[in-house]
C-alpha cells in the first residue's frame, strides 16, 4: 500500500477493510486491549509516517495529535461518529487535516434506543425484570408496576435534526403521541408528517394527533410528558437541563438522553430522581462516561444503558464504512472519492457548495 491508514479500534464489519486495502492503503488496526486510549498510544500508532486515522468518540483529538499526524504526513481524520465534540477541528483544520464524522447511516438506529429507553422507563421494564428475577412475583396485582400510557400524551423533542425528528416520528405514528418541539431551526417535514397524520386518524374516526413549534425550551419542558433530548453538545448545550429546569417538569415526566452526557447536569439530576420517585429517566450517556455520578446506580426510577445508541450491526458497520470512506476521500482525493452528502465538510476549500 501506498498510504499507511490506521484504525485505533477494531471495527464491525470487513467492507470497511477491504475498501481501504483494494485503494491503495497499508491498514493498521490498533491491538490494544484497554478500552480508552490515551494520546500517548495514540501518538505511538501514529508514528513517523502516517496518512490518515480512524478514531473513537473516546479519544481527545486536539493540537497534540493532530500536530503530530501532520508531522508523519497525514491529511485526514475520521471520527467513528456522528458526534464530534471529542474533535478539535480547528486544530484539524490548523495543521491541514480534514475531519469527517459517520451520519446519516445511525438515525433510525439511535432514535429507536430513545424510544425503547422511553418505553421501558414507562413501562418500567428494567425494575420488572429486576423484580422477576429476584423471584419476588407471587401473583398478579392491581398495583403491581404501574407506569404511564403514552397515547394520547405529549412528546417533547430537544434538537429536531435528524435523529430527534427520527424518533418524534416513531413515538407519534407508533403510539399517537401529540408533539412539542423546539429548535433553531423549523423542522418542517416533521411537521407536515404530524399533520397528514393527524388528518388520517381523523379521517378513520380516531382523535388526531397535533404539532406544536416551542418558543422557548422551557416550554416543551413544562408541557411534555416524554422528553427527548437531541441536541449537538456544545458550550451552548453544556448543562441544558440543569436544577431550574429540571424544576419546571412535570412530576411524573420522563426524560431520555440519547445525545451526549454534559447535556445534563446529573448531579442535579440524581437529586431531582431522589425527591421525585414517579419521574423517570432513560439515559444512553453520563457526564463523566465510563463513570455514573454518585447515586444514579441506587434510583429505581432510572433505566441506565452503556452509550450503545448507534449499537446495531447495520449501522455499525455502515459507520465502519463511512469512516474508511471519509479517510480515503481526503487522501485519494476530489471528486472521485468525497461522498459530501455523507460527511461534514472537511477543509472549507474541500467542501462542495449545497445543491
Ligand atoms: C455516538 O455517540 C455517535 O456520536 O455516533
Ligand atoms: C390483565 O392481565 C388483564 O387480563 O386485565
Amino acid at each position: 500500500g501506498k498510504y499507511r491508514v490506521v484504525s485505533t479500534k477494531s471495527m464491525p464489519g470487513t467492507r470497511w477493510i477491504s475498501l481501504l486495502t483494494a485503494n491503495d492503503c497499508r491498514l493498521e488496526i490498533c491491538t490494544e486491549k484497554k478500552t480508552i486510549l490515551s494520546v500517548d498510544d495514540i501518538l505511538a500508532l501514529i508514528g513517523d509516517r502516517c496518512d490518515g486515522v480512524i478514531g473513537q468518540l473516546t479519544e481527545d483529538w486536539g493540537e497534540v495529535l493532530f500536530s503530530a499526524l501532520k508531522r508523519a504526513g497525514g491529511t485526514a481524520f475520521s471520527n467513528m461518529a456522528v458526534g464530534y465534540n471529542n474533535v478539535d477541528v480547528e486544530a484539524a483544520n490548523r495543521n491541514g487535516i480534514a475531519v469527517g464524522n459517520t451520519p446519516g447511516v445511525l438515525t433510525e438506529t439511535t432514535a429507536e434506543l430513545a424510544a425503547s429507553l422511553s418505553l421501558a422507563a414507562a413501562r418500567r421494564i428494567v425494575e420488572a425484570d429486576q423484580f422477576m428475577r429476584a423471584g419476588l412475583y407471587d401473583g398478579w396485582l392491581p398495583h403491581l408496576f404501574v407506569g404511564n400510557l403514552l397515547k394520547g400524551q405529549t412528546v417533547g423533542v430537544i434538537g429536531a435534526g435528524r435523529i430527534g425528528s427520527a424518533y418524534a416520528r416513531m413515538m407519534i405514528e407508533g403510539f399517537k403521541m401529540n408533539l412539542i418541539y423546539y429548535d433553531l431551526y423549523q423542522a418542517t417535514r416533521l411537521e407536515k408528517f404530524v399533520t397528514a397524520y393527524g388528518q388520517f386518524l381523523k379521517a378513520n374516526g380516531e382523535q388526531p394527533v397535533t404539532w406544536k413549534r416551542a418558543a422557548t425550551m422551557e416550554d416543551v419542558l413544562r408541557e411534555a410528558d416524554v422528553i427527548s433530548l437531541h441536541p449537538v453538545l456544545d458550550k451552548t448545550t453544556y448543562h441544558l437541563i440543569n436544577p431550574e429546569r429540571l424544576a419546571i417538569m412535570k412530576k411524573e415526566a420522563i426524560l431520555v438522553n440519547a445525545s451526549r452526557g454534559p447535556v445534563i447536569d446529573e448531579v442535579a439530576l440524581v437529586e431531582h430522581l431522589k425527591v421525585n420517585p414517579m419521574f423517570r429517566v432513560g439515559l444512553d450517556v453520563f457526564e463523566d462516561e465510563p463513570y455514573m455520578k454518585p447515586g444514579l446506580a441506587d434510583m429505581k426510577n432510572a433505566v441506565v444503558v452503556p452509550h450503545i445508541a448507534s449499537a446495531s450491526k447495520w449501522t455499525r458497520e455502515g459507520m465502519a464504512t463511512l469512516a474508511a470512506l471519509n479517510v480515503l476521500g481526503k487522501i485519494k482525493g476530489y471528486p472521485v472519492w468525497g461522498n459530501p452528502n455523507l460527511v461534514e465538510p472537511f477543509l472549507k476549500e474541500d467542501a462542495t457548495p449545497p445543491a
